[in-house]
């Protein structure tokens, strides 16, 4: 049995084209995939070769990520595949573009996903102005989601802002409200950001996604294979998120129309975020020294 095609494209969070082909012979199909930094450093070739010794050095790291995203290119569907630049604290917009405008050229259906940060939006919108799809990523606010929206008007595709779910609910509160908030505060505008539900970590997330109508949802094989295990069960009509004991996120008013400076973008997930992908990706380094 395929899975039912909803609004919402679903994409693989991974890095590993095994698995890609595993979720497309899962579902029947598999509509784009997302990678970043920590799931590369977890594919099973890099992770042999650390084992095995061998020294990684940059450009082999670097390599390693485009001959995983070339593999995984030919496998999706139109949502395309996101590739992360590396960035950290301090990585300035030019050495971000640089890098996306790289990564773009990689293969023909790239996304470039930034971090959600001043530096990451300037590159952001440096690349709209070129034509490069992007994906900006580690988005924890209805502030930031205004942003992104503001720094890409005029973008001639589709741009996705990606609100991580899971790891809102890991500090108590309702990730699923700021995908709703999103949800609400994008209506009102002229619909060229797509939101990609990521951070997803268990089926009700996933289907509160679908009652939500999001665009896009990036989804572990091991939460999809929960979705196949339900006969890929969709929400009912008097369907209702159960958030337990999260707490609710307030819904903000916020002028899509500002420019993207008058946000206030700073998010300490933000900032953990960019952190843990650094020390991911330099602990595979590491480790092969
Ligand atoms: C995808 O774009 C994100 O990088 C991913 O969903 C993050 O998931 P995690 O919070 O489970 O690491």
């Amino acid at each position: 049995m395929s899975a039912p095609r909803t609004k919402t494209k679903i994409l693989v969070d991974g890095g590993d084209p095994a698995e890609t082909l595993k979720v497309k012979a899962l579902l029947g199909y598999v509509d784009g995939q997302t990678t970043n930094p920590s799931l590369i450093a977890k594919n099973p070739e890099v992770l042999q070769m650390v084992a095995s010794g061998h020294k990684l050095t940059e450009p082999e790291e670097n390599a390693e990520y485009k001959k995983i995203v070339s593999e995984i290119s030919p496998l999706v569907g139109a949502a395309d595949v996101s590739i992360e630049v590396f960035s950290d604290l301090n990585t300035p917009a030019s050495k971000m573009f640089a890098e996306g405008r790289d990564k773009f050229s990689w293969i023909p259906n790239a996304y470039i996903k930034y971090p959600c940060t001043d530096q990451g939006l300037k590159a952001a919108e440096m690349s709209v102005a070129s034509g490069i799809r992007v994906n900006i990523t580690l988005v924890f606010s209805q502030a930031q989601a205004a942003a992104v929206y503001a720094a890409t008007r005029g973008a001639k595709e589709p741009v996705y802002v990606s609100p991580f779910i899971g790891r809102i609910d890991d500090i108590g509160l309702n990730g699923m409200d700021l995908v709703a908030n999103i949800k609400k505060m994008y209506a009102a505008g002229d619909g060229h950001v797509y939101v990609l539900a990521a951070s997803i970590r268990n089926l009700q997330h996933l289907m509160d996604c679908f009652a939500l109508g999001v665009e896009l949802a990036t989804v572990p094989t091991k939460v999809l294979e929960e979705w196949a295990n339900s006969g890929f069960a969709l929400p009912t009509a008097d369907y209702v998120y159960d958030p337990g004991t999260l707490k609710p996120i307030a819904y903000e008013n916020l002028d899509l129309n500002q420019p993207w400076q008058s946000f206030n973008i700073e998010h300490e997930l933000t900032n953990k975020g960019i952190l843990k992908f650094v020390a991911d990706y330099q602990g595979t380094l590491a480790r092969a020294n």
